[in-house]
């Protein structure tokens, strides 16, 4: 047997006999990278060195890094998905390529010193070529060679062929075999994916496929472990491909699932990172692994995630990050329910979590009781509403199903076998609202009566709900300003604006002291003792002016102060706020978020109605205190 800590040290060790210098595992909080909730590779921190900045500690790097995705959320409980992960890494920056890449990941797979994986059971997908850029012969040739060397010969597969049995190099299309940012502009290129042949379906009974069953047959007949990314390109606005001075190169391997591989196991629960989680789960209700497959592997990753989250210091909220954690505690607890778990199932579930990795993580050690506050608290919380919130669905369910008994969805549920009852969508968002339900929660639920909710209606009663609370506030402003609320509202935004561009330029000891508007001209009072510098005013000006081009989104959401607090949103404190607060939030997920304030509002919709801001005065107001008159033009 292979264990977890074995295969990370390999891997190490590998490459550091290669020239690798290894790195820490950054947290799964992205610093300074405000599109993305979390850490989703070990490419990730390192963009700014992909990009050209010296790393310090070289051109040749390797870690582990712990990861979360959470696009696959659904297909957790199969074999291979987890939301958290750790991804085995080695870098390239500007230093070796495709040749070394390919050999290296071919001689630590296939020596017996190193993994020792049969050859014969490893397949390859490279990038097909498109009008972009050409099939990647480069690592075709490469792939070829290393195949050779145990007389294999690597034939590429050609649908015209019908050789998917025979072949070992796949070539795709970018979809697949391309890697890049999400966004539209940066350094890119073609990746070579490593896939390990199991020789049956595993997802499913029959593979659909059949003889043309091929890497990324959803059968689950080929695994991928590695990926080797490429990136040679630089694609322009104008969405040309343009070669890249500084050549690098990215791969990532999947640990858990590896590590599944080299054991012979079918799945990653069986590996020594999961095994103590089930058998904890076992012990504590009571049951069988075998009879409650889904759950347990639910309960596990979800745990196991959790904790890591907390640990890098994201706590169980409604909003972004908090509430990626909030969903997956809440999920576990409810299949918790399914095996009769006693309250508080989580706690002793996270401990063992805690045991298994402190050793390598030793941020876990320093955070555990905090980590076992917060899942205790989240389990407290959404205990109170489970059982009625569940109660409720079915009400809502028969109700559809007494609606359905009858006219044109009767004839349609007796005659199509797919046919699938939607509830409304106010009904669900009452589950979300009133009883804590996450959406997919809702949804899987309904599923068991194969139902679902109308997502638009849903969406819908969301919106509106934010833009009730939007026009109560306004209401209750519009007493002290009467008319002219579109421009106060307006100059509202515009002082958060201010204060957010205050504090980059001035630093973080920048706080609200006070702040009158008038439907002309807005005057806002912050702490600090000097006067401000022409080219501070002017990079004031230029940063707010900047966000309002940017035209973000302004969010409201209702939380408790506490919630609030913790979010980190800013809020003169010496004022007394009640336990519900409006923050509001200026820049979306997709933008990056640029201010975040605890306030009353009324605001503007999005940044981009501001107009012009001009500062006309920066002055002192008492000590310590500054003053600044501006306007929106
Ligand atoms: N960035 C690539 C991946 O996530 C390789 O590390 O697969």
């Amino acid at each position: 047997m292979i264990t977890s800590k074995d295969l990370r040290k390999k891997y190490i060790e590998f490459f550091k006999s290669k020239g690798h210098v290894e790195i820490p595992s950054a947290s799964l909080v992205p610093e300074n990278d405000p599109t993305v909730l979390f850490t989703t590779a070990g490419m990730h921190p390192l963009v700014p060195y992909l990009l050209g900045e010296n790393h310090p500690a070289g051109k040749r790097l390797v870690n582990v890094q712990k990861c979360v995705r959470t696009g696959d959320i659904d297909d957790v409980g199969d074999s291979t998905h987890n939301t958290f992960f750790e991804m085995l890494g080695n870098w390239s920056l500007g230093d070796y390529f495709k040749d070394e890449s390919i050999r290296w990941s071919w001689e630590f797979l296939t020596d017996k010193k190193w993994l020792g994986i049969d050859p014969k059971r490893i397949k390859v997908t490279v990038f097909e070529g498109d009008k972009d850029a050409p099939r990647d012969d480069e690592s075709i040739k490469i792939w070829q060679e290393c195949f050779e060397k145990f007389k294999i010969k690597a034939e590429v597969y050609a649908k015209e062929d019908k050789n998917a049995k025979t072949a070992r190099i796949f070539p795709l299309p970018k979809e697949d075999n391309w890697w890049g940012p999400a966004g539209i502009t940066g350094p890119c290129g073609p990746d070579t994916e490593i896939f390990i042949d199991l020789e049956k379906p595993v997802n499913l009974e029959k593979c659909p496929s059949g003889d043309d069953c091929r890497p990324g047959c959803k059968c689950g007949r080929y695994v991928e472990i590695w990926n080797n990314v490429f990136m040679q390109y630089n694609k322009t606005a104008e969405g040309k491909f343009v070669p890249l001075a500084q050549k690098n190169v990215d791969t990532g391997m999947g640990m858990e699932r590896t590590l599944a591989i080299l054991n012979g196991y079918s799945n990653v629960y069986e590996t020594d990172v999961f095994i103590p989680l089930i058998g904890k789960i076992g012990e504590i209700s009571g049951k069988n692994y075998q009879d409650y497959k889904k759950e347990f592997r639910i309960i596990a990753d979800h745990i196991r995630a959790s904790v890591f989250m907390i640990s890098d210091g994201v706590v169980p909220l409604n909003v972004e990050r908090g509430y990626i954690l909030r969903r997956l505690l809440r999920r576990a607890i409810r299949h918790g329910k399914t095996l009769e778990m006693p309250a508080n199932f989580l706690t002793p579930l996270a401990e063992a979590v805690n045991n298994i990795y402190k050793e390598n993580y030793s941020d876990l050690k320093k955070s555990k009781n905090k980590m076992l506050d917060e899942i205790k608290n989240e389990e407290e919380k959404f205990e109170k509403t489970l059982e009625t919130g569940l109660r409720k669905l079915k009400e809502y369910v028969s109700k559809k199903e007494k609606s359905c008994t009858s006219g044109i969805a009767k004839i349609l549920k007796d005659n199509n076998t797919d046919f699938v009852s939607m509830i409304p969508g106010k009904d669900a968002f009452d589950l979300y609202q009133s009883y804590g339900f996450p959406p997919e929660l809702v949804k899987e639920e309904l599923a068991h009566y194969q139902m679902t909710y109308n997502k638009e209606e849903f969406d819908e009663e969301f919106k509106k709900h934010q833009s009730l609370s939007r026009t109560a506030s306004a209401g209750k402003f519009k007493g002290g300003l009467a008319d002219h609320s579109e421009q106060t509202a307006k100059y509202h935004t515009a002082t958060h604006l201010l204060l957010a561009a205050l504090r980059k330029v001035l630093g973080e000891n920048i706080y609200q002291r006070g702040s009158n508007i008038t439907a002309e001209r807005m005057r806002f009072d912050f702490s600090h003792s000097e006067k401000m510098t022409k080219e501070e005013i002017k990079k004031v000006e230029d940063i707010v002016n900047e966000q309002i081009q940017k035209n973000l989104l302004v969010g409201l959401e209702e939380m408790s102060l506490e919630d609030a607090k913790r979010l980190g949103a800013m809020g003169i404190f010496e004022i007394k706020y009640g336990e519900r607060v409006k923050v509001y939030t200026i820049g979306d997920e997709r933008t990056g978020i640029f201010s975040r304030e605890i306030c009353g509002g009324p605001h503007a919709a999005n940044t981009g109605v501001l107009g012009k801001f001009k500062i006309k005065k920066e002055e002192a107001s008492s000590a310590g205190v500054r003053r600044i008159k501006a306007i929106l033009e």
